[in-house]
C-alpha cells in the first residue's frame, strides 16, 4: 500500500477527508502542522511570529525528510503551503499518492471565515485574500497533484470513497 497524502489550501477538507479515510481504512493518520507544534512547543500562530514564515516553511521540508526517512505509513494531511517549494513537491512524490483537495474561493470563505488561528489571512478582506492566493498557488498544487478532487458541494465521506476508489485503479 501507498500512503496517501491530502493537499490543498486552508480549509479544504485535508483534516476531516483525512480522518473519514482513516475510519475508513483504519491505518495512521499524521497532520504535519500537528506534529511540527509538537516538535516546536508552539502554535504555527506563534511560529510564524517568533521565527518568521521561512523557518516554518524549512520544518515543512525536514518533517517530509524525517518522514521518508522513517518510511511512514498511512494517510497525511499536510499544511496549505506545503506543495509550494518545488524541493517539497519532489518530497510528496516520493512520499506517496498526492490527492488535492480543490475547493472554490467561496466555499473556502464560507468554512474559515471566522477562524484566528491561520496566520495568512489577517487581512480586513479574506475573501479576496483567498481568491488572490487560490489564483497564484493553483498551479503549484496542480502540478504536485497525482489526482485532483473537485470538493465543493460534496459530503466527506463521499470525497473519502471517491479517494479510495482512485487509490484501486493504481497497481
Ligand atoms: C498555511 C496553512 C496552514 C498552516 C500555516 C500556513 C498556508 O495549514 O500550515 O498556517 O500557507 O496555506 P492548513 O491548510 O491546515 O490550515
Amino acid at each position: 500500500m501507498r500512503n496517501i497524502i491530502l493537499i490543498g489550501y486552508m480549509g479544504c477538507g485535508k483534516s476531516t477527508v483525512g480522518k473519514a479515510l482513516c475510519r475508513q481504512i483504519k491505518t495512521e493518520l499524521l497532520d504535519t502542522d500537528q506534529i511540527i507544534e509538537q516538535q516546536e512547543k508552539i502554535s504555527i500562530r506563534q511560529m510564524f511570529e517568533q521565527h518568521g514564515e521561512s523557518y516554518f516553511r524549512n520544518r515543512e521540508t525536514q518533517l517530509l525528510e524525517q518522514l521518508l526517512m522513517d518510511s511512514f505509513y498511512g494517510i497525511i494531511s499536510t499544511g496549505g503551503g506545503m506543495p509550494l517549494k518545488e524541493k517539497n513537491r519532489e518530497l510528496l512524490a516520493r512520499l506517496g499518492v498526492v490527492i488535492f483537495l480543490k475547493a472554490s474561493a467561496d466555499t473556502i470563505y464560507q468554512r474559515i471565515v471566522s477562524d484566528q488561528s491561520r496566520p495568512l489571512l489577517n487581512g480586513k478582506d479574506k475573501r479576496k485574500e483567498i481568491e488572490t492566493m487560490l489564483k497564484e498557488r493553483l498551479p503549484k498544487y496542480e502540478q504536485a497533484a497525482t489526482f485532483v478532487i473537485e470538493t465543493d458541494y460534496k459530503e466527506v465521506e463521499a470525497i473519502a470513497q471517491e479517494i479510495l476508489s482512485l487509490m484501486n485503479t493504481l497497481d
